[in-house]
């Protein structure tokens, strides 16, 4: 087998075996459609009640939308990504000493997926981190690009802040009190993805990430403007979502579908690639603390609609996650009463 560990620079011009999906399971690029309807929703406008429709209707027919005038400084947005950039480039040999493919780690550079349960790899290298609380977590961040730290963790504390403000939006639009879904959470974690998808010499036949539902509450993503990757699932069909500038794409996490006992999806979405340009997004997850218990609300489950999943706790499922692949039945399913 080929030693693929981390990108090193250097562009491969043969697609390496173990990345290469059978036939069945190939993204068929040409049949990928713009998604011409991503709804965007301004959180600069006043009218709240506006907003929060705005937001019941993309949770329930999308499970993702986009958002503009988010309140996340633009210089921070800026900052995340260029770091990140910085980070992906330094040598290999330096990156390397943060490798790890043990997913308990809360600090590590890895690649794939999950490379010791999948059978086929992914295209991808991440940095993955905890976030909170900070003061926790950030003495194990990476100190190379010296200004790593202090960037990533402004943007991690503004990221945190439209975070809640969304759930209060979607709590709202679940006709739950405001405050209903960050107390169901508690304490949140925070964990951060930064991905580098290489250039790939042959796209058509592997993915960065493969289709997925984000076992989290909620995402917010930041892609890379130049170089688009993001598909999401939508009717049965992939759609890719084309970078916006000033927004982020916030999708809807496991957990959030089971708390809103199936109203709400978690969308299927991957992550492709390209031949000619990397391409760099960073992916922000807030998580239930590991006892909360998710459950669906009784407003939720009244007039005949029993709850869709059994009580659990986040730690169960964040365990039962990752003792799994991404090929497999959803996560999810387990949990279903
Ligand atoms: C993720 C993810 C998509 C992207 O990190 O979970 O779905 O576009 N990323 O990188
Ligand atoms: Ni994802």
């Amino acid at each position: 087998m080929e030693t693929k560990v981390l990108y090193t620079g250097v562009r491969l011009s043969n697609m390496p075996e173990s990345y290469i999906r059978p036939e069945s399971e190939r993204p068929k690029l040409s049949e990928v459609e713009d998604c011409e309807d991503v709804p965007v929703i301004d959180l600069g406008r006043d009218e709240r009640e506006h907003i929060v429709q705005q937001i019941g209707y993309a949770c329930k027919n999308y499970g993702f939308f986009q958002v503009t005038n988010h309140g996340v400084n633009t210089k921070a947005v800026e900052e995340m990504l260029g770091i990140a950039n910085e980070f992906f480039s330094l040598p290999v040999e330096e990156k390397l000493k943060l490798y790890s493919d043990d997913p308990s780690r809360t600090m590590r550079l890895s690649t794939s997926f999950n490379v010791n349960k999948e059978t086929v790899h992914n295209w991808r290298d991440y940095l993955r981190l905890h976030c909170h609380p900070l003061e926790k977590y950030v003495p194990e961040w990476p100190s190379n690009p010296t200004s790593f730290k202090d960037i990533v963790s402004n943007y991690c504390k503004e990221v945190r802040k439209l975070g809640f403000r969304l759930q209060e939006l979607i709590a709202e639009s679940l006709g739950l009190q405001k405050d209903h879904i960050t107390t169901a959470l508690g304490d949140q974690g925070q964990h951060m993805a930064v991905n580098f998808y290489p250039p790939c010499p042959e796209p058509e036949l592997t993915y960065g990430l493969p289709g997925h539902t984000d076992p989290n509450a909620l995402t917010i993503l930041l892609q890379d403007l130049q170089v688009a990757g993001l598909q999401v699932l939508k009717n049965g069909k992939w759609l890719a979502v084309k970078p916006r500038p000033n927004a982020f794409v916030i999708n809807i996490g496991d957990q959030l579908q089971a708390l809103s006992n199936g109203l709400y999806k978690s969308v299927w979405h991957r992550a492709v690639v390209n031949t000619d340009k990397a391409r760099i997004s960073v992916a922000s997850f807030l998580c239930p603390s590991d006892d909360a218990m998710i459950s669906a609300p009784k407003e939720l489950c009244a007039n005949g609609a029993p709850a869709v999943y059994r009580d659990y706790t986040y730690a169960e499922y964040y365990k039962k996650f990752w003792s799994r692949n991404l090929d497999q039945e959803h996560c999810l399913e387990l949990f279903k009463n």
